[in-house]
């Protein structure tokens, strides 16, 4: 009898707790904006690339915006180029982020990270800057004519003998790489290094980096971008399309795996018994056939190398300007130089993103905002 009961009350707890979860759940989506909804006359316009809703990359718009005023700490950058990265792909609104995104509609309804310009103002706190300076950094919201960027976090002084674009193309995918090979990989001179994925935004930087700690470097990549790896610095590259790197004899002391697309074992048969396999992403960008079974296949490498020798790392990087500040030296030392595969206008975003997302960008998709300003 009081089993039953039991057995009743818990039913009836269930069930109004997933009707509220549900009505919250509602009322949460369809009170879900952002700033199109409250859309007024810019009174200082600019050009920016914006995205109200969700969906393809049809859906981008250039439009007049505010221009932004730089606050007390932050400076006001006239932007001439800016990168795409996988992570512009969220205006697809993948469900599995929209409670961060905004659940109907993107609550910023900016896009771009990456850019390089040059300083217009500074806010009266900033010291280390001042208009005219040539800078790179990331910022949301860079694909526009201008943006406001912390004077001590998103921003550093471009190095002389690098162009806008290459600058441009570096924040997102080359700390990804620094952070990746170096804070968690833990490389130090001397490894047998191998990318698996050295041909995309994040593989060339990480190609170079690698080879800059004094590294013997293995790169993967289709038969189109051998020659171009090995001409960054690769001591050895391996044809995907035409062997298995997890089947050859050689063992490695890092795997930098930007595609994911091996298993646990077969990668654990070709690290070293202290070996450390960097689970950086899933493949080029873009949704594509397998992603959800890499995704499965990344936790199960990572849940059982708890229980051996090797270790099996994921991480998301994170932006920071001493990260930003290393990645300067390094191009000014010319020990790394960026790859950039194309370049679009700013009001052809919406192609630049379609050729992203095939997943076989070669280097970075760079966007020029400011046409008429050195490149
Ligand atoms: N962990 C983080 O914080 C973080 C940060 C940034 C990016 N990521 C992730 O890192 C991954 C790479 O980013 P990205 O910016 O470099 O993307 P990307 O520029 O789109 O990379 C595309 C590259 O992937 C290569 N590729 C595709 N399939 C391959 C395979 N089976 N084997 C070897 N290479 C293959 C392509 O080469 P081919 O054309 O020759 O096939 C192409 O050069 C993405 O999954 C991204 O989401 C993670």
């Amino acid at each position: 009898m009081k089993l039953k009961r039991i057995l009743k009350w818990s039913a009836r707890v269930i069930l109004i707790a997933l009707v509220l979860g549900f009505l919250v759940g509602f009322i949460a989506y369809w009170t879900s904006t952002n700033d199109c909804d409250r859309k007024t006359a810019p009174g200082n316009p600019m050009k920016a690339i914006v995205h109200c809703e969700y969906g393809s990359p049809d859906i981008l718009k250039l439009e007049d915006i505010e221009k932004p005023v730089p606050n007390y700490n932050q400076v006001l950058v006239k932007v001439h180029a800016a990168s795409l990265n996988p992570l512009d792909l969220t205006i697809r609104g993948p469900w599995l982020i929209r409670p961060i995104l905004g659940l109907r509609k993107p609550k910023d309804t900016r896009l771009g990270v990456d850019y390089s310009g040059t300083v217009e103002a500074v806010g009266k706190n900033v010291t280390q800057f001042k208009p005219g300076d040539e800078v790179f950094g990331g910022r949301n919201g860079a694909l526009a004519d201008y943006v406001c960027a912390l004077a001590d976090r998103g921003v550093v002084l471009k190095p002389a003998n690098i162009t806008f674009e290459q600058a441009a193309s570096v924040p997102v995918a080359a700390i990804t790489a620094l952070q990746g090979l170096r804070d968690k990989g833990k490389i130090h001179s001397g490894q047998k290094v191998l990318i698996n994925g050295a041909s995309g935004g994040v593989g060339t930087f990480a190609v170079q980096i690698a080879k800059s700690f004094g590294t013997e470097v293995t790169g993967v990549c289709s038969t189109r971008n051998l020659d171009m790896v090995r001409s960054i610095g690769a001591d050895h590259v391996i044809d995907y399309t035409k062997e298995d790197f997890t089947k050859g004899a050689q063992r490695y002391d890092l795997i930098f795996d930007l595609v994911g697309n091996h298993s646990f074992s077969e990668r654990r048969r070709i690290l070293n018994p202290n070996g450390i396999c960097v689970m950086a992403g899933l493949g080029g960008a873009g949704w594509h056939e397998g992603f959800a079974t890499r995704l499965l296949g990344e936790l199960n490498g990572y849940l059982r190398s708890r229980l051996v020798s090797q270790k099996f790392i994921a991480y998301i990087a994170q932006f920071n300007k001493r990260d930003m500040t290393v990645l300067g030296d390094l191009m000014q030392s010319g020990k790394i130089t960026p790859v950039i595969d194309k370049t679009y206008k700013l009001s052809d975003v919406p192609a630049a993103l379609k050729y992203l997302e095939t997943g076989h960008a070669r280097g970075k998709v760079v966007i020029i905002v400011a046409q008429d300003n050195k490149t």
